[in-house]
């Protein structure tokens, strides 16, 4: 009853421990009514105009933290509360597969780490997780600066033009560029150009996000699967692009060949500083296919997650024009015009906020796959063996009992000299990189990657919607995206002087006094940057 929350609410609020307030009302209340998890009827067409997880969210405010959602013979539990989630993930973890998640990304990702379940997964992480240490992860600024800075010079060219600029689409380009040379040592280069390649690496993502948002599995239909010109397309897309990362496996396994470093913890080659090359100098002993799957599933998660939270971070940006000017601020005064460095980061404490909040209102994927592989218990509730699970992060996220106004991009809720908030310090009501030994092995990488390109970014630009631009609505494949894009409107900051700030010893007043050189010719670029090393 909404006495008994209430109550129960208020002794929580007391400071009493949940387990034990738990155990109380269970007694209290008899469990004949706890053991039946609540139903919601859905039908698959309430679902189909609008981005699945926004139904998920009414009917988690109607049926609560965990019900089960039926259509015709498929059900699923929809679980929206932390305690649950944290349940699944990190205490009772072994109990879950990733189920239907794993057999829609067969296809391209295989036994992938993201897929992979059981010894075949203890071993890939194993193996993997290493290769991202702090050398590898600081070595990757330059990366990031520079891929951002091919950006920005794209920018310039489409302001000096007063073209609009569809962000979304450049994003993922700017996150592919980035991807492909931190995984495998591969210049995509898809901000200049539209090579082969890339088009490939577009097909087979799109095929991706089709298939998990397929109500049928199309791509197992016996003769559609072999006469279907989408199909076939898809699959010369994955041969082209298996091709060429045996390529460089080959050629990679040269250089490591031909090299004398000695491997150890922090291994590093210098002119290829590449996850890859890391586990083959490891002597990481894994079938050739397995190496694929694995480079193929970093690519997909490393690519499309963090292209998201940058679109949908310039998106809230743009409808929060005072907190565009604080970031701006806090970015002039510790970067001034260098490239950002892994130093900066812990400076960069208000656009680390801003990305948060980002993540918190837009979490990249909205849900967590899971299938129970024996019976367990879930809250209050006893569950069987081959459930399939959806964990909402969106809903988690979003819950209006949690978060003070919710629904706000407000990156002052989390205090700038508190901590980084993760899923452990908020006790998985936050949880934008999952949890529990599945956790996103990225995630260091990614924050700092979109740190970087935020931070360079609005120092150049501002950022606005643009005139006229189709309404920002969201779709979902894999991660939210939008329905027609982003389109805004760049403009090159006239920046008032920065006053050196002297308690920031590493800032050098020479660099940062400088005031970019404002284009003053149609077509002539701000040469600041590339004057940079
Ligand atoms: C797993 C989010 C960037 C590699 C995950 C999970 C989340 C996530 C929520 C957990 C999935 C689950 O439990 O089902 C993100 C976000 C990113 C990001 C929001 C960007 C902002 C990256 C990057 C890489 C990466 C850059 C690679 C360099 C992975 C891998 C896993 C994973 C391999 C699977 C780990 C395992 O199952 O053991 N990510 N990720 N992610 N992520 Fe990320």
């Amino acid at each position: 009853s909404s006495f008994q929350s209430q109550l129960k609410d208020g002794l929580l609020k007391l400071g009493l421990p949940k387990e034990v307030l738990e155990f109380i009302f269970n007694l209290t209340t008899g469990s004949e009514d706890h053991l039946k998890i609540p139903e919601a009827k859905g039908s698959i067409n309430a679902i189909k105009n609008e981005p699945f997880f926004i139904p998920l969210y009414e009917l988690y405010l109607t049926y609560g933290g965990i019900f089960r959602l039926t259509f015709g013979p498929k059900s699923f539990l929809i679980v929206s509360d932390p305690s649950i989630a944290k349940h699944i993930l990190k205490d009772n973890p072994k109990t879950y597969s990733k189920g239907i998640l794993a057999e829609i990304l067969d296809f391209v990702m295989g036994k992938g780490l993201i897929p992979a379940d059981g010894e075949i997964w203890r071993v890939r992480r194993r193996a993997i997780v290493p290769a991202l240490h702090q050398k590898f992860v600081a070595a990757m600024f330059s990366l990031f600066g520079e891929a951002t800075d091919r950006l920005c010079k794209k920018l310039d060219a489409a302001a000096s033009d007063g073209e609009d600029v569809e962000m979304e689409s450049l994003f993922s380009r700017l996150t592919l560029d980035i991807i492909g040379k931190a995984v495998f040592n591969y210049d995509f280069d898809s901000l200049k150009l539209d090579t082969g390649i890339v088009e490939a690496v577009y097909t087979v993502l799109r095929e991706a996000e089709d298939r998990s948002v397929a109500p049928i599995p199309f791509w197992e239909i016996p003769i559609w699967k072999d006469i279907s010109p989408k199909l076939k397309k898809v699959n010369a897309a994955l041969k082209l692009v298996n091709e060429t990362l045996d390529d460089l496996i080959a050629i990679c396994k040269k250089m490591v060949d031909e090299e004398e470093l000695q491997f150890h913890e922090e291994y590093m080659n210098e002119q290829d500083p590449s996850i890859l090359h890391f586990l083959l100098a490891s002597g990481d002993d894994v079938s050739s296919k397995q190496l694929r799957d694995d480079l193929m599933t970093l690519l997909i998660a490393g690519h499309e997650t963090s292209a998201a939270v940058l679109t949908w971070t310039f998106y809230l940006l743009s409808q929060e024009p005072s907190v565009m000017a604080k970031l701006q601020n806090e970015v002039d005064s510790v970067l001034g015009d260098r490239f950002p460095t892994v130093e900066d980061m812990k400076k960069l404490k208000y656009t680390t906020r801003v990305i948060n909040e980002s993540l918190r209102l837009y979490p990249q994927p909205p849900v967590l796959i899971r299938r129970s592989l024996d019976n367990d218990v879930l809250g209050k509730y006893p569950i069987k063996r081959g459930e399939d699970i959806f964990i909402s992060v969106w809903n988690l996220h979003r819950c209006p009992n949690h978060w003070e106004d919710a629904e706000k991009f407000n990156p002052e809720r989390w205090p700038l000299d508190g901590p980084n908030p993760n899923e452990t310090n908020q006790n998985f009501s936050y949880l934008p990189f999952g949890g529990g030994p599945r956790k996103c092995i990225g995630d260091m990488f990614a924050s700092f990657e979109t740190a970087v390109a935020v931070a360079m970014l609005i120092r150049r630009f501002d950022f606005q919607l643009a005139l006229g631009a189709p309404p920002v609505n969201m779709t979902t494949g894999a991660t939210i995206h939008t329905t027609e894009g982003l389109k805004m409107t760049v403009t090159p900051r006239r920046r008032p002087p920065i006053i050196p700030n002297l308690e920031i010893p590493t800032v050098k007043a020479d660099s940062s006094l400088s005031i970019p050189e404002v284009k003053t010719v149609s077509g002539q670029k701000d040469e600041v940057s590339s004057a940079l090393p």
